[in-house]
């Protein structure tokens, strides 16, 4: 069986232009213009890449955004004042702080200080607990990106078998609890899940969002099952390959998406669509 090929980049490319012309109706009907604030401290390549790919998704779609670098060294109390500045900048509806932060940084507590109506990444811990209870308001943006590709799958997501493999705070936990409110089964895999292939074949749904290349081999996966590949491995050529051994995989597994092109793209548009929902909230525009 050769797999369907889930393509983030046309199914983002489809939502950043509903999102354009969302954006040009706020502006002339309500005098709104979305706005975005990145921050960015230090200079790892994999983060300014992210970086600049948001600010090109906020030119193409009319969000206003800017971009603040501070060094790698920065004291925590800079940040911090820096977070305070953004949450009081009434042009400014989303603040996005990219991860991974120095260590010097206590991580969490700057997630924390972003105002929970600007965090349109859907970190703080008020946004976590409203999507913990089923209520969220932003959800973080590469499981929402996930779930409308599972949408675009065809799959009814009811009643199957949802593997992921990895954890995290962006990813894993929050995609399972997403997949939960589809009415999935959901198994949260790691690092130390053992024996894991033994999870990962009863998966009808698979996630991979563990970070290493190619981790995910065909052996693995059972087949006909959507796997998601939520890795981006820069491999010492240089070229990018995902946590999935995709061309293996694409033989057995009835759909796929690449690396790139897969969930990357759908961060963004999600990204973007959460920053114009938060214009839309502080501005009382339901429509
Ligand atoms: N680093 C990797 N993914 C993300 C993300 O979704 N948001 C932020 N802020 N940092 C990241």
């Amino acid at each position: 069986m050769s797999a369907k090929v889930i393509s983030g980049k046309e199914v983002a490319a489809r939502i950043k232009q509903e999102l354009a012309r969302e954006v040009g109706l706020l502006k002339t009907k309500y005098n709104v213009t979305p706005g975005l604030a990145v921050v960015l401290v230090g200079e790892d390549p994999a983060s300014q890449v992210y970086v600049r790919n948001k600010e090109k998704g906020c030119d193409l779609v009319g969000i206003y955004s800017e971009k603040h670098v501070l060094p790698a060294d920065v004291p925590q109390d800079k940040l911090m004042s820096l977070i305070e500045q953004l949450n009081n900048d009434a042009k400014i509806h989303g603040i996005l702080v990219q991860l991974p932060l120095p260590e010097q940084i206590d991580s969490q507590a700057v997630l924390e200080a972003i105002r929970a109506d600007k965090d349109v990444d859907g970190f703080h811990p008020y946004n976590v607990g409203k999507l913990m209870v089923g209520e969220a308001r932003f959800v973080p943006c590469t499981p929402q990106g996930i779930m409308v590709l599972l949408k675009e799958s065809g799959m009814d997501l009811k009643g199957k078998q949802a593997v992921i493999i990895g954890r995290s705070n962006i990813v894993g936990k929050p995609v399972a609890l997403l997949l939960l409110q589809e009415h999935a089964t959901v198994t949260i895999c790691h690092s130390r899940t053992k024996p894991l292939s033994e999870q990962t074949l009863r998966a009808d749904v698979l996630v991979a969002a563990i970070g290493r290349p190619r981790f995910v081999t065909a052996d693995m996966v059972k087949p006909g099952a959507v796997v998601i590949d939520v890795g981006v491995n820069r491999l010492p050529d240089g070229k990018l390959c995902g946590d999935v051994d995709y061309d293996a995989v694409a033989e057995k597994a009835g759909a796929i998406t690449p690396v790139p092109g897969g969930v990357g793209p759908m961060t963004i548009a999600m990204l973007l669509s959460n920053t114009v929902k938060s214009a839309r909230l502080h501005n009382n525009i339901v429509e």
